[in-house]
Formats: structure tokens, C-alpha cells, sequence
């Protein structure tokens, strides 16, 4: 696995590492960059891999901006590089993608078939990370590719620590709230890799915890959750610029994915309230 230091490789290192039918190899940026090429042809070829998770992203979106050109190698050409090298070795490959290929302009729920394109996507990072989509694609060897949105977890910054640390900190928070997305417990997205993987899913799966929301429903619940007294108040995102753009509705429909597992993913409510008591 790559990318096994972030806020979704550290929960699903974990859980593989449970799995005892599973030899684990679990790389952290640190110990294998994606974006080398012949040292991840030469661990190809040194582990004979069956499977390849890649979780491994340069995720800091407004950084993207002003580094579009890594954000191109890592998010859309090495991408593209392992799927060739897997598919080469037989092995089956996953890649993460994002709600952030799409344009924002859909009035409700985004399926897998929506079309997207680097005219649509808002963002640089959004764009990189299509690109990394249609490279996997075209690589061949029937690879998995996840989508999912808003990820928060113990192993990574995140919204959630953000706003923590904002409201014991600040007197009031103000939080946009023209953005809809669905927030999703990176533990519970792991989990929903391992289930896509064991039920033979290939092409592209969207996967996030249930219940749409936006920026500033997402603020308002971890502060009540968190037992904190610090008001919230919504604003818009033209009060509160950022370098990159972000899509207005990024909400992405599951039901490919509970038509493929047989199951569906809990509110991200439940899932917030689990993190909470886990980070205490
Ligand atoms: N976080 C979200 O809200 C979100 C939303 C939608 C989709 N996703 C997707 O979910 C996947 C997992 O992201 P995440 O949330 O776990 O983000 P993350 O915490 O930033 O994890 C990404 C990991 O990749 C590592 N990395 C960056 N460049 C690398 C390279 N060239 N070679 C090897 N490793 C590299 C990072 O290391 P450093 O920290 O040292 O840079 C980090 O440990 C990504 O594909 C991301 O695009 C995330």
C-alpha cells in the first residue's frame, strides 16, 4: 500500500494489517514516493504484488495552485505509472480519487457517469486528481478507483481538528454554508475499500458516509458533539476566499456501492461521534 502515513492510509494499514490472509507492505511517503518511478519499479519487482492500494496524494488543495505541476505528477501521472506497472504484474490495483472532479453545477446527488473533464473540474487539484482517474482507466487490468469527499479521521489534519481547535480558541466561528458535501470518517472509508475489494468491484465507485450536508452543518454538529458553547454562524464562500475554487455541490450518490457490497455507510454523524470518543 502507498501513501500509508495519511489520514485514510493509517486506518486502513491498520485494518489490512487484521486481515490474516493478508501480507501487508505498507509504505509511507518517507519510504517509497510515488512519484519516483524506478524505485517503485524496483518494488514491483521485489514484492510480486496481487494488490496495490494507492492513498498517496498531494491532498493541500489551495497548494495545488500554486504547485500545479507536482500536483499533476503526483496526482495524475504516478497514479497512471503504478496502474500500468500493476496491471503489468497481474496485480489488482485501487486508487482514491475525489468529489472534486466535478463542476459543482448538478442540482442533486453526482453518480459515477457524470461527466466530468479538466473544463469542468474548479480546481487545480481537481483536475490533477481527473487526470490521475483517466490514466488509471486507460493503464487496463480492470482497476478500482474510489471516490469519496470531505475526509476527516485521527491520522491527518482535518476539518474536524480544525474546528476544535478553532472554537476553544476563537470567540465565534464563522463557516460557509453554500457548499454541500457528504463528510466521511476515514475509518469507516477504509472499511469500504476492503468491502469493495472482497465483493470484485472494478471501475469507479463512490464512497462516503450517509447524509448531505454542508461546511457549516459539519461545524455546527462537531462543536454541539464536542460540548463546546462556541457560537457558529453561516457565511458564504465569497466572504471567505480561498485559492482554489471549490464545486457548490459535491454530494456523491452510493448506490453503486451499496448495489455492489450489499450494504450502505452510516451517517456521518454516528461515524463523527465515534471519532470524537476515540480522540477523547
Ligand atoms: N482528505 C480529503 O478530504 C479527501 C477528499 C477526497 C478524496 N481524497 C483522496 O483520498 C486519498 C487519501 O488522502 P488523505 O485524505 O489520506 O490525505 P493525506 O492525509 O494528505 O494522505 C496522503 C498521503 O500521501 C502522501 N504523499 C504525498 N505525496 C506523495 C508522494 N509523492 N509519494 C508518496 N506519498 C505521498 C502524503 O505524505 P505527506 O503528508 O508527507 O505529504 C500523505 O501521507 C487521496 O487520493 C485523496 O486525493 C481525500
Amino acid at each position: 500500500m502507498l501513501g500509508a502515513g495519511g489520514l485514510l492510509g493509517t486506518p486502513l494499514s491498520r485494518l489490512l494489517s487484521q486481515h490474516s490472509n493478508v501480507e501487508l507492505h505498507a509504505f509511507k511517503r518517507g519510504q517509497l514516493d510515488i512519484a519516483e518511478r524506478p524505485r517503485v519499479r524496483a518494488c514491483f519487482a521485489d514484492l510480486s504484488p496481487d494488490l496495490v492500494i494507492n492513498c498517496a496524494a498531494f491532498t493541500r488543495v489551495d497548494d495545488c495552485e500554486r504547485e500545479a505541476d507536482l500536483a499533476m505528477q503526483v496526482n495524475g501521472h504516478a497514479p497512471g505509472a503504478l496502474a500500468t506497472m500493476a496491471a503489468d504484474a497481474g496485480a489488482r490495483f485501487v486508487h482514491v480519487s475525489t468529489d472534486y472532479v466535478f463542476d459543482g453545477q448538478k442540482q442533486s446527488a453526482y453518480i459515477e457517469d457524470d461527466p466530468t473533464g479538466p473544463d469542468k473540474a474548479l480546481c487545480v487539484y481537481g483536475r490533477s486528481k481527473l487526470e490521475g482517474e483517466r490514466r488509471v482507466l486507460a493503464a487496463g487490468g480492470r482497476p478500482l478507483i474510489v471516490r469519496t469527499s470531505w475526509v476527516f479521521g485521527a491520522d491527518g489534519p482535518n476539518f474536524v481538528a480544525t474546528i476544535l481547535n478553532l472554537a476553544r480558541t476563537r470567540p465565534e466561528l464563522k463557516v460557509v454554508n453554500d457548499q454541500h458535501g457528504r463528510p466521511t470518517y476515514a475509518a469507516d472509508l477504509a472499511a469500504a475499500i476492503i468491502s469493495l475489494v472482497e465483493h470484485g468491484a472494478t471501475g469507479i465507485v463512490h464512497a462516503v458516509n450517509g447524509e448531505p450536508c454542508t461546511w457549516f452543518d459539519f461545524a455546527c454538529e462537531i462543536v454541539r458533539r464536542a460540548g463546546l458553547r462556541t457560537p457558529v454562524k453561516p457565511c458564504t464562500s465569497a466572504e471567505f476566499p480561498r485559492p482554489a475554487k471549490r464545486p457548490a455541490n459535491s454530494v456523491l450518490d452510493t448506490a453503486r456501492f451499496e448495489h455492489l457490497t450489499g450494504h450502505g455507510m452510516r451517517s456521518w454523524r454516528d461515524a463523527l461521534r465515534d471519532h470524537l470518543a476515540q480522540i477523547g
